[in-house]
């Protein structure tokens, strides 16, 4: 198997934690994201000592944040040429109660929703490609396409 350079958000527990392990296991290049440095520098130990893959990497954001997504694809694409698979894992249920985002959006669209269609709709304005990505022409620069504001 082609050895994938795999992202997944949300990866600090549950079904993230669980894919990452796998995907480490299969000998990937798994970059884990979390919103807590401390929790994901943790999980990244665990996960190279439960799969002998130290090929594991942390990156950190708060999803709740676009200008957070569009810092984490700046982090990304400063250390990777390419994304072959993007995990859009993370998620969050805020107690089933409405709250806004600091940008205005309810916070659970926000992380589940709007950080996932910022950190992968098509774009011509990336620099950083990849031949494997899901469509031809996808760019992973374009998980900077946030933008501040009510709609996302
Ligand atoms: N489990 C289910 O039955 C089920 C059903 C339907 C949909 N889902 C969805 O599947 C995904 C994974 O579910 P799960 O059960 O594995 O959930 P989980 O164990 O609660 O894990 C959610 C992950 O998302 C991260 N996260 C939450 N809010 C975030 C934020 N604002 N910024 C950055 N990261 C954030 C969490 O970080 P922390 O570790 O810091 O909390 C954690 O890593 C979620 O999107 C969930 O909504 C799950």
């Amino acid at each position: 198997m082609d050895k994938k350079i795999i992202l997944v958000t949300g990866a600090t527990s549950g079904i993230g934690r669980e894919a990452a392990r796998v995907f480490l296991a299969q000998g990937h290049t798994v970059v884990i994201h979390g919103r807590n440095r401390d929790k994901a520098l943790t999980v990244r130990r665990e996960l190279a000592a439960e799969t002998g893959n130290s090929d594991v990497d942390v990156l950190v954001a708060d999803l709740e944040s676009l200008a957070a997504v569009k810092r984490l694809a700046e982090e990304f694409t400063a250390t990777y040429d390419r994304l072959d698979v993007l995990v859009n894992n993370a998620g969050n249920q805020y107690g089933g109660t409405w709250q806004a985002t600091a940008e205005g959006h309810e916070k659970t669209m926000a992380v589940g929703r709007c950080a996932a269609s910022a950190g992968t709709s098509p774009s011509r304005a990336s620099t950083a490609s990849t031949s494997t990505a899901p469509t031809p022409g996808w760019r992973v620069q374009t998980w900077a396409r946030a933008t501040s504001g009510p709609s996302c």
